[in-house]
């Protein structure tokens, strides 16, 4: 007798009318007409069954922070940094839990169990690293939360980041961040990425730098961390976040670096939402979107993941952390509208995601954990079309949370009611 069968649902590369056998926490079959018992059923009725969703770059310190202490008037970058300066001195730890927690919420509710969070080390209390190991041991039956220590405010720019950053890591934070192109100097952002990754190295952490995040087309951080990379020995381990100066850098240019990335194995994570609004601030007309190379980092063999960054905080007063909404954003601003390049858009918010982190057993296979969401969708392409309802979400072989279909009763005539799905197409 199975655990859970989950009848008939399609898969997100095109697989239709499959049953998955789940005993305890993992899948141990996936095919069309499994005959067996469960204990518990599910009539997936043709919807799509995909892996769990996964934000591969977030800053849960701050999500939900929104209008304290005052709102991001000019909504640049550079006022949320100092936005964010403001509201640390009044932070305490049980506020950071409760808006996290909060935030663990939303993102179950929308199908999403992973999340690399950055965690800003530049309070000398560290508050919110204790918060946020805090809310990862609370929400570990439920969501993958993978902590990054980052310095915010520089890591050779605030004086006392060093010895913050090994406090963090101490208590457990686990992956090395970075912000090199904020500190004073281009070479002192080479020398801070070197640092780093020899903490990283020393330590056997994987890195995430907040890498380039500027529309200077010689921001060229990138290059030395795929460099220092190599050096280390550090492939797969390493992600380059928002990489948007690469929107601006010359074409030969970005003709090398591509190969660079490639052979450092580096995952390079994208943040559409935050990136079309913060970048390209200082242009007139025509105005610079400001995303990485996407479609072009995919085709140089690069993994490419995309981050949801904020939710209502000092640099986003949006977002209800879907990352459906991400995707589907990040296909506008990339311009991939091609039937292949929406599926690679999809796999930007599931299995890439995944393979940033390093997630284990993550994954629709015999074998993997018992992850999984069911979308109000019958295809991946339907599902960024719609951004439907997620009818269940299941986490180690367990329901952990359920929707109701959404639909809506049209009254065009008088005394006539018809039932509309909006249903797309695929
Ligand atoms: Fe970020």
């Amino acid at each position: 007798m199975l655990d859970l069968l989950v009848r008939n649902v399609n898969l997100p590369d095109g697989r239709q009318g499959i049953d998955i056998a789940i005993e305890k926490d993992r899948i141990i079959e996936i095919s069309p007409g499994i005959s067996a018992q469960a204990i518990t059923e599910i009539d997936g009725a043709g919807y799509l069954a995909s892996p769990p969703f996964v934000d591969s770059h977030f800053h849960m310190d701050s999500a939900l922070s929104l209008g304290q202490p005052r709102l991001n008037e000019s909504g640049t970058l550079l006022e949320g940094i100092s936005l964010w300066g403001e509201l640390k001195p009044d932070l305490t730890t049980e506020a950071i839990k409760k808006r996290a927690l909060e935030l663990c919420r939303w993102s179950i509710a929308r199908g999403t169990l992973a999340i690399r969070s950055h965690v800003d080390i530049c309070d000398d209390r560290l508050l919110a690293v204790d918060a946020l190991l805090d809310v990862r041991e609370i929400m570990k039956p439920y969501i993958d939360l993978q902590l990054v220590a980052f310095p915010q405010n520089g890591y050779l720019r605030y004086q006392r980041s060093a010895e913050n950053l090994r406090r963090a890591l101490d208590k457990g934070v686990d992956v090395v961040g970075g912000i090199p192109h904020f500190e004073r100097t281009m070479a002192e952002g080479s020398e801070s990425i070197q640092l780093l990754c020899e903490i990283a190295a020393d330590r056997g952490l994987r890195v995430d730098m907040h890498c380039d995040e500027s529309d200077d087309p010689m921001s060229r951080h990138i290059e030395m961390l795929a460099s220092q990379t190599v050096r280390l020995g550090l492939g797969g381990r390493v992600s380059g976040s928002h990489l948007t100066s690469m929107h601006s850098m010359d074409n030969y240019y970005v003709s090398k670096l591509l190969p660079l990335m490639n052979e450092a194995s580096i995952h390079a994570i994208a943040n559409p939402l935050i990136n079309i609004t913060l970048q390209g601030r200082s242009d007139s007309y025509p105005k610079r979107r400001g995303m990485t190379r996407v479609p072009e980092l995919m085709a140089a063999g690069i993994n490419v993941a995309f981050g949801h960054d904020c939710v209502m905080d000092p640099w986003y007063s949006l977002g209800t952390h879907d990352m459906l909404d991400v995707a589907y954003m990040g296909l506008h601003v990339a311009q991939m509208t091609g039937l292949q390049q929406m599926q690679q858009a999809y796999q930007a918010v599931t299995d890439n995601g995944a393979k940033a982190l390093g997630l284990e057993g993550y994954g629709l296979e015999k074998g993997c954990y018992a992850d999984l969401v069911i979308l109000q969708a019958t295809s991946a392409i339907e599902a960024l079309q719609l951004r439907p309802e997620r009818l269940f979400v299941i986490r180690r072989g367990r329901v952990i949370a359920k929707s109701v279909p959404s639909q809506c009763q049209l009254m065009l005539e008088e005394g006539k009611e018809e039932v509309n799905f909006s249903r797309g197409l695929f």
